[in-house]
């Protein structure tokens, strides 16, 4: 089937609320994700990180005898790629609707994430490129040990610059979320007047939970807690 029959004009995938579908199920799986990841990340605070994580590895790994990681793998490749054709797709057809632009600069309708959703998607795809060449392949990490996620990701942090790298993109990662949460809610037809708020309350509160989660690795190794 070409890509004209599945996403050409006057296709679910061709209109924009087909469009605007796939980013809020594609965001919801890599949400789903990134929720997951930062769960099994919090082991190392668990008196003995080093084991807990290499068992949790291990599992993944041997997960149906090594398939199971794989599916996991396409699947997250999937979404993504489709997560980002429907921003790209959807920007264009935005662009093509309102060529000229608006005489009058109408930003206070929108917030500083949503104006940002695309460029904080650019540098986030740039972070996962380097986060898997650092914590999982091991190329641009000066110690990296097979297996051995724990130790890997204390001498990953031990190096400031990487430090402050994976603190601003996990800010970013809380801004993107917290406005793509809020859209998928919308698009999801939860954007009753009466539950508009607790939507951007539950929205931020999420975010914010990934980025404080996350951040917190970077810092407790810096901070000497995790060695
Ligand atoms: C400070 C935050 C993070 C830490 C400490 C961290 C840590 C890790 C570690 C240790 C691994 C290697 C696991 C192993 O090989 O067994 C890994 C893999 C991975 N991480 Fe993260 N991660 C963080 C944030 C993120 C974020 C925000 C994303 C996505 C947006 C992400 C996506 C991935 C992916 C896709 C893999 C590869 C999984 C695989 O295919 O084996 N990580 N991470």
């Amino acid at each position: 089937m070409s890509t004209v029959a599945l996403a050409g004009p006057g296709t679910f995938l061709g209109s924009s609320i087909g469009k605007k579908v796939v980013m809020a199920v594609t965001g919801l799986m890599l949400f789903g994700f990134v929720l997951g990841h930062m769960a099994g990340n919090l082991q190392v605070y668990l008196p003995h990180p080093e084991e807990a994580m290499r068992s949790y590895a291990l599992f993944l790994h041997g997960f149906l005898h090594g398939a199971g990681i794989w599916v996991a793998r396409l699947g997250l490749l999937a979404a993504a790629a489709l997560h980002i054709w429907a921003a790209t797709s959807l920007t264009i057809q935005n662009k093509e609707a309102r060529p000229v632009g608006y005489r009058q600069w109408v930003g206070w309708e929108s917030t500083y994430a949503s104006r940002t959703m695309r460029w904080s998607g650019v540098i986030l795809l740039s972070f996962i490129i380097f986060h898997l060449l650092h914590l999982t392949t091991g190329q641009v990490h000066p110690q990296f040990e097979d297996m051995n996620p724990y130790r890997n990701l204390v001498t990953g942090f031990q190096q400031l610059p990487v430090s402050i790298f994976y603190i601003l993109s996990m800010v970013l990662l809380g801004m993107h979320l917290a406005h793509g949460v809020w859209s998928m809610l919308q698009t999801l037809g939860l954007s009753h007047p009466r539950y508009k708020k607790l939507a951007q309350k539950a929205a931020v509160a999420f975010a914010s939970l990934v980025v404080l989660g996350n951040i917190s690795f970077p810092i407790a190794v810096l901070a000497g807690i995790l060695k």
